[in-house]
């Protein structure tokens, strides 16, 4: 499956994907990596492991839809088939979406519905949940509200910071991030209505 993945920032997630695939454990081709972030960390590993990468800046736009214009012509250049967001800190509008007409998955430092948006760890920290975790969806034209794939969860300790919490969060991510893509392109999901199901 031709796959894309749009990142923004430092791209924990992406190494993890790029690691999966490059060791034969994922029926995917990852073909490009595209971000709004000319600085990202993340197109840096991209380019040391030799895929392709593609920037979309935000100011060198009048506005959020002609960079999605741009963002949907390199999709469709690439004959991409899945799109996955790992730390894209930008929302993809619902006519993006509609256009791509092609999975798109997110990866979410939380356990879903609880603390979408922005610093999740935070909002978890702040709330006093007793466990965290993170949450892999299909992105759907809401905030993080798309059909849920996969979750891990993860104790919330009495002494953790922002810091330590995230990072028990991250380890969490990179184990779920590749089993969710996988169910993915081998086709092993049935969405009804708004649950997702393994298909035995
Ligand atoms: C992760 O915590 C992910 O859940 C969120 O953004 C962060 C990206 O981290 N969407 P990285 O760039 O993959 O290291």
């Amino acid at each position: 499956m031709k796959t894309a993945v749009l990142v923004s920032g430092r791209g924990s997630n992406l190494q993890t994907l790029v690691k999966e695939w490059k060791s034969g454990h994922m029926p995917i081709e990852i073909i490009g990596v595209g971000s709004d972030q000319p600085d990202a960390l993340a197109l840096e590993y991209a380019q040391s492991e030799g895929i392709p990468v593609v920037v979309f800046p935000m100011a060198g736009y009048p506005d959020r839809a002609s960079q999605e214009e741009d963002l949907l012509s390199w999709l469709k250049e690439c004959r991409v088939e899945l799109l996955l967001l790992a730390g894209y800190m930008k929302i993809l509008s619902g006519n993006f979406i509609e256009k791509a007409n092609i999975p798109i998955l997110n990866i979410h430092p939380s356990l879903l519905p609880a603390f979408p948006g922005m610093h999740a760890q935070r909002q978890a920290l702040e709330y006093g949940v007793k466990y965290s975790g993170c949450t892999v969806h299909f992105v759907d034209k809401g905030l993080d509200s798309g059909p849920i794939i996969l979750q891990g969860a993860v104790p919330v300790l009495d002494d953790d910071t922002e810091d330590s919490l995230s990072q028990r969060i991250l380890k969490e991510e990179h184990r779920i991030y590749p089993l969710a893509v996988n169910l993915v392109a081998s086709n092993k999901l049935a969405i009804k209505g708004h649950r997702v199901f393994i298909k035995q």
